[in-house]
């Protein structure tokens, strides 16, 4: 392994965001160092520092959520599609956003709990989105949702966003299916943090999806797992 101008673990936290047996990693502290692969350090040949840097600390997240599970300690390849490569019997979502990593990961199949079949992580500042890209990322029934919480304080166009972006990374790695924003329903829960997903039924994908979110220090992170009971038909 080569040294990358990364650094240490400084924050690591286990939130009620995932179910029993998914660990979640998070840091924000990005002085020091850190190892990376020389697979993934070719990856990241051309990019620029700050991508550099985020990449390593999700790496570095990632290595460390798998050392918690009892896993390897081994490269997490770049796939084709920009998805990370987890190890044999391990699933797992990177996210990264304004210095803020977190990374999730588990054992497909954890003993003592429901087999896993994918996580999908996202974080982003907790702050309305952009006025135009509402229409892309909502339907009409969203919309007309987002209408009656007016004013209730809570960014809720973006965490439509960032629930859609954490369903496709669960499901990408597994069914290499790329889904438009408005292809997915989503209904959030207010009361309980959570949400309900409605797939297009897809022969290899599941036709429902659940999940949870928070916001901390001004970050929102909005997790989705893909449970065996949620297999496909
Ligand atoms: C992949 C994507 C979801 C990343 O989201 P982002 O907000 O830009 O960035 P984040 O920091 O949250 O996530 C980046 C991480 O996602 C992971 N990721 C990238 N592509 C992925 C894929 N196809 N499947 C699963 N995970 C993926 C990577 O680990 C990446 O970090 P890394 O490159 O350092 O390893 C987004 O850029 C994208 O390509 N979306 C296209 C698909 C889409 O938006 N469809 C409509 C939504 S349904």
């Amino acid at each position: 392994m080569v040294a990358a101008a990364v650094t240490p673990m400084v924050e690591r936290a286990q939130e009620q965001l995932f179910p029993e047996g998914v660990v979640l990693v998070t840091r924000r502290d990005l002085a020091g160092g850190a190892e990376l692969f020389p697979e993934e350090l070719q990856a990241m040949a051309r990019a620029t520092p700050t991508r550099q840097h985020e990449f390593a600390l999700g790496r570095c997240c990632a290595r460390e959520a798998l050392a918690l599970l009892g896993g390897p300690r081994v490269p997490i390849p770049v796939g084709r599609f920009r998805d990370p490569v987890w190890p044999f019997g391990y699933v797992g979502s990177i996210t990264h956003c304004q210095g803020f990593c977190a990374v999730a990961v588990a054992r497909t199949s954890p003993s003592g709990y429901p087999a896993i079949r994918g996580i999908g992580l996202d974080t982003e500042p907790a702050a309305s989105l952009p006025e135009e890209l509402t229409g892309v990322v909502c339907s009409e029934k969203e919309c007309t949702w987002l209408a009656s919480r007016q004013g209730d304080g809570m960014p809720w166009d973006r965490l439509f966003f960032c629930a859609k972006e954490s369903v496709y990374k669960c499901l990408f790695p597994t069914t290499h299916r790329f889904f438009e924003f408005r292809d997915m329903g989503v209904q959030f829960d207010p009361e309980h943090g959570s949400f309900d997903v409605m797939l297009p039924s897809l022969y290899d994908s599941p036709s429902h999806l659940s999940g949870r979110y928070a916001i901390r220090d001004g970050m929102l992170l909005i997790a989705t797992t893909w449970m065996e009971e949620n297999a496909c038909p």
